[in-house]
Formats: C-alpha cells, sequence, structure tokens
C-alpha cells in the first residue's frame, strides 16, 4: 500500500527537469508570467459566461457571484503559490502533490487536471468561435463558407458555441437550429497548437501583445459602458427567486444543482429558477470558469527566470487585478441590460454567444452601439484567444510532466530539437482539444472544466494541510498566511461552489476520475520511473 504514496523528493524533481533532453528553456520575467496569468484568466468566462449567467441565473446579482469565486479563488491562490515557491517545477498541482503527498494522489491530480487545462481550452475555444461568429455577421459576411466555395462544408456546419448553427438562407445570419460540428472552435485550437510548438519564448511575445488589448478594451468596456448604463437596472439587485421548472421536476439531472439533489433524496423537493440566493450561488459556480488560468502561471515555473520569486508574486497580482475587472465588468454589463428574469439568452439571436457585444449593441448611441460593439468582439477575439494558448500550455505541460515520470508514456515528453518544446505532447493535447471543441457544447464543457478545478484546488489546499503537518521544517520563499484557516476556507467554498453545479456534471466527474484510476493501476503504477528506480 504504502508503494501508492511514494514520493519524489524535491531534489530529484529539479534534477529530472535539467535533464538534456527533457530541459525547458528559461525565459519569462515577472511581467511576463503576470502577462501568463491574465492571458489565461480573462477569456470566455468573462465574454461569454457572465452575460449567460447575468440573464439567466442571478441578475445583477451576478456581481456578489464573482465576489464569491473570488474569495474561492484568492484562498487557493496562496496555497498555489506556497506550493509554487517550493517546487518551482513544470506540472503545477501535479508535481507538488508528488512531492508531497505520493504518487497516487499525484495521479489523481494530474489526471484531473486533463478536465481544468484541456477542457477549459475546448471551452474557450467555443467561446472564441462564437465570438468569431458573431464578428462575421456584423461584417455580413456570415455566408463565408459559401462564398469561399467550401462545400461539402455546408454552412449548416458552422456552429456557435452553445451548439446552434449560423445559416445564410437570404444573405443574412438566422439560427435555426444544431450544427454537427463546430469548425472555428477546432481551427482555432490547431493554430494554437502549431504556434506553442514554435516555441515559448516566440508565445511569450504574441501572449504580452495580446493581453494588453486584452486589457484596453476591458477598461474600454467598463469606462464607455458606464456612461451609459442605466441604475435602474440594477435594481433590484438580487431578484426575488422564481420558479423555471416545476417542483415536481426538481430533479433534472441537467440543470439541478447537485445539492437540491442531495436534498430530494432526502424527500425535500426544490425547484430550479432564478434570482435569490440560490441563483448567485449557481451562477458562482458556473461563471467560476472566468477564474480559471492562475494557476496555469504556475505550469511555467520551469521556464521562469526566478522561478521561486516571481511565480508566487505573478499568481496573485493576476488573480486580483481580474477580480476587480470582472466585477466592474458585471456592473456594466447588468447596468446596460436588464436582467430581471424575464429576458431569455435565446432571444439574443448571433448574439448570444457574445452577451458583451449585445450589452452595446443596447445603448442608443448609433455610433457607439455600432462602432463599440466591433472594437469589443475584436477584443473578445483576441482575449480568448490569449487564454487558448496558455491553457493549451498548461495542459501540455501537465502531460510532459506525467509522461517524464513514467505515468504516461515517456515519449510524450520528447522535446524537439530546433523549438525547445514539447512537440509530441503538445500535438495530441491539440488534436484532443479541437475534437472536444468541435463536437460538444461550451456549457457542457466548462461546467466539467469547473467541477476538475475546483477539485484540484481542494487537493492542493489540503496539500499545504499535510505539508504543515508533516514537514513543518521545510522552508519555502512564499509561505500561506493564516494557515490553518485559509486552506480550510479554501476547501470550504471550493466544495460548496461544486455542490452549485447540476447534478449530470458530478456523474461525468465521477466516471472520468474512476477511468483515470483504472489506467493507473493497470498501466502507470507499473511503468512509474520512480518505481523502476531511474
Ligand atoms: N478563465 C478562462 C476564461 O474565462 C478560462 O476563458
Amino acid at each position: 500500500m504504502s508503494n501508492y504514496f511514494e514520493k519524489k523528493s524535491v531534489e530529484k524533481i529539479i534534477q529530472e527537469s535539467q535533464e538534456g533532453e527533457h530541459k525547458l528553456h528559461r525565459s519569462l520575467n515577472i511581467w511576463s508570467l503576470i502577462a501568463i496569468g491574465i492571458g489565461c484568466i480573462i477569456g470566455t468566462g468573462i465574454f461569454v459566461l457572465t452575460g449567460k449567467v447575468a440573464i439567466e441565473n442571478a441578475g445583477p446579482g451576478v456581481m456578489i457571484s464573482f465576489v464569491i469565486c473570488g474569495f474561492a479563488c484568492i484562498f487557493a491562490a496562496l496555497c498555489y503559490a506556497e506550493f509554487a515557491s517550493f517546487i518551482p517545477i513544470a506540472g503545477s498541482a501535479y508535481t507538488y502533490s508528488y512531492a508531497s503527498m505520493g504518487e497516487m494522489i499525484a495521479w489523481i491530480i494530474g489526471w484531473d487536471l486533463i478536465l481544468e487545462y484541456g477542457l477549459s481550452t475546448s471551452a474557450v475555444a467555443a467561446g472564441w468561435s462564437s465570438h468569431f461568429v458573431n464578428f462575421l455577421s456584423m461584417l455580413h459576411i456570415a455566408d463565408w463558407p459559401e462564398k469561399l466555395a467550401l462545400t461539402p462544408f455546408d454552412p449548416i456546419l458552422l456552429r456557435d458555441a452553445a451548439g446552434t448553427l449560423i445559416r445564410d438562407a437570404a444573405g443574412n445570419t438566422t439560427i435555426i437550429g444544431h450544427g454537427l460540428v463546430n469548425i472555428p472552435a477546432m481551427f482555432i485550437s490547431l493554430l494554437i497548437t502549431v504556434l506553442l510548438i514554435v516555441g515559448i519564448k516566440e508565445s511569450a511575445k504574441v501572449n504580452n501583445i495580446i493581453v494588453v488589448i486584452k486589457l484596453s478594451v476591458a477598461i474600454f468596456f467598463i469606462g464607455v459602458g458606464l456612461a451609459f448604463v442605466n441604475p435602474a437596472n440594477w435594481h433590484p439587485f438580487i431578484p426575488d427567486f422564481k420558479e423555471v421548472a416545476a417542483v415536481s421536476d426538481a430533479v433534472n439531472l441537467n440543470t439541478t444543482e447537485f445539492w437540491k439533489v442531495i436534498l430530494h433524496v432526502f424527500g425535500k423537493n426544490l425547484a430550479d429558477g432564478f434570482g435569490g440566493i440560490q441563483g448567485i450561488l449557481m451562477g458562482a459556480s458556473i461563471i467560476f470558469f472566468a477564474y480559471i488560468g492562475f494557476d496555469a502561471v504556475s505550469t511555467t515555473s520551469e521556464e521562469a527566470i526566478n522561478p521561486s520569486r516571481d511565480v508566487p508574486r505573478a499568481i496573485i497580482w493576476s488573480l486580483l487585478i481580474c477580480t476587480v475587472l470582472y466585477i466592474l465588468m458585471a456592473a456594466v454589463f447588468t447596468g446596460l441590460v436588464r436582467c430581471d428574469g424575464t429576458l431569455k439568452i435565446e432571444t439574443l439571436g448571433v448574439d448570444k454567444g457574445a452577451p458583451m457585444v449585445y450589452a452595446f449593441k443596447q445603448v442608443p448611441n448609433t455610433l457607439v452601439n455600432k462602432w463599440a460593439a466591433i472594437l469589443i468582439d475584436i477584443g473578445g477575439l483576441c482575449g480568448i484567444t490569449s487564454v487558448l494558448l496558455v491553457t493549451l500550455l498548461g495542459q501540455s505541460r501537465v502531460f510532459y510532466s506525467m509522461s517524464r515520470d513514467g505515468l504516461l508514456p515517456m515519449w510524450i515528453a520528447k522535446i524537439h530539437p530546433r523549438f525547445k518544446t514539447p512537440y509530441i505532447g503538445t500535438a495530441i493535447t491539440g488534436i484532443l482539444v479541437s475534437l472536444v471543441a468541435g463536437f460538444v457544447s461550451l456549457e457542457t464543457i466548462a461546467e466539467m472544466a469547473n467541477i476538475g478545478t475546483l477539485f484540484a484546488f481542494v487537493l492542493v489546499a489540503a496539500g499545504i494541510l499535510y505539508l504543515r503537518k508533516n514537514q513543518p521544517e521545510r522552508i519555502a520563499a512564499f509561505r500561506t498566511p493564516f494557515v490553518p484557516y485559509v486552506p480550510i476556507l479554501a476547501i470550504i467554498f471550493c466544495i460548496a461552489l461544486m455542490l452549485c453545479l447540476p447534478a449530470a456534471t458530478w456523474l461525468r466527474f465521477v466516471v472520468w476520475m474512476a477511468l483515470g484510476m483504472v489506467i493507473y493501476f493497470s498501466w502507470g503504477y507499473k511503468n512509474s520511473r520512480l518505481r523502476k528506480g531511474n
């Protein structure tokens, strides 16, 4: 049994990272690291899901949802920061747990991180796609597949992120049903894959530029938007709870929160609905997606020039900057669009995948509503592109670490002789991500990514408690403050958010984790490099 909990010493982890063909190139300073954090955080969550949550779940209370998630993330970030300064190696929570809690827990986290990074990338690609399609519609070229004579790629194949296709029957964009495959989402994931294979340094430069554009658009959205908000739209700030499903339908697995399903088992039925504290909590469990990414900074530790000092700082700074921007953007959105439960996301037409663009189209000033909407669309596109870059980078580095340890086939960790990047792992990641993005709806993927990430945060926080108890003498450049309270709060917040996710998401999560355990016991355990002693 103790074999399953065998640990890898920090010295060994660092030594392995220095080995010839697996060595990564150190080129990232603190600014690039903060840019990677912001690059990964601000994306589909704020540009797509915030509007959806405000309209369908929480109303202006979505601002409170952001505060709740902000707390959950800052507590978790303080735990991540200590781990990152203690073990400055690629692989993130996976590597940390290998050194502190042993191989099996590390595998569980690594497998779980595939949900966080891999699935986030797919969801983000779907969000990119909906902005791209929206942009084409504003330019009146949504029938581009026909114009480019891309048959047999009938426009029926051009689908927006929510799974609805765009058909241009009479030269205008209309939504008429479900498409088959999300071509723009697949295209962008593969393009980013190529960029990452060509090199981290080039990718970080592209990322820095995109982050500047994205921040400018967010500040523009807040600044210009504030001038047009109607403060009356913020009342009631927390709309009264309204049932949208009859009590007898309380257990619709796809929409009902897991905690309600638990109550249902004990004979108490609560309906699905909009508004109230329930709406805020359900909303929080969805817009949590907007925060995913600050921990991706830690996956690039091996490429940082001064990881112990810069990685923890970059994690915390990028998170704080984004939290403030999010709350302000949510305030502007709900000030522009009245979210009292009467508006339905489906009625937004081509804007339903780009609600921030829709918000600006509501501004009475024609100059602003036309040009600002185009600008927000372009900003959304750029912003989401950089998220893709970092989440895909994060996933390929997690695969890299797991295969370097022998838990996945070693050839995945091979470094390209010229580009110095783990090209095989990156290519595999990119292909898998593009397939999921092409065939699964954004909401489903984002909820899975959320549950996986929240679970990873719980394990990381538990890891800090474990380390403080078992290795109290260990020195780290950054130490989580107020232990045990901060890790315990991180655990409570994250579990509470997990319970607010739909029951179907829990089911998928349990199946995914069970599959992971089967793979570990049948392959990883036997091939582990630690066990083979090399
Ligand atoms: N936080 C990232 C986004 O919202 C994953 O796109």
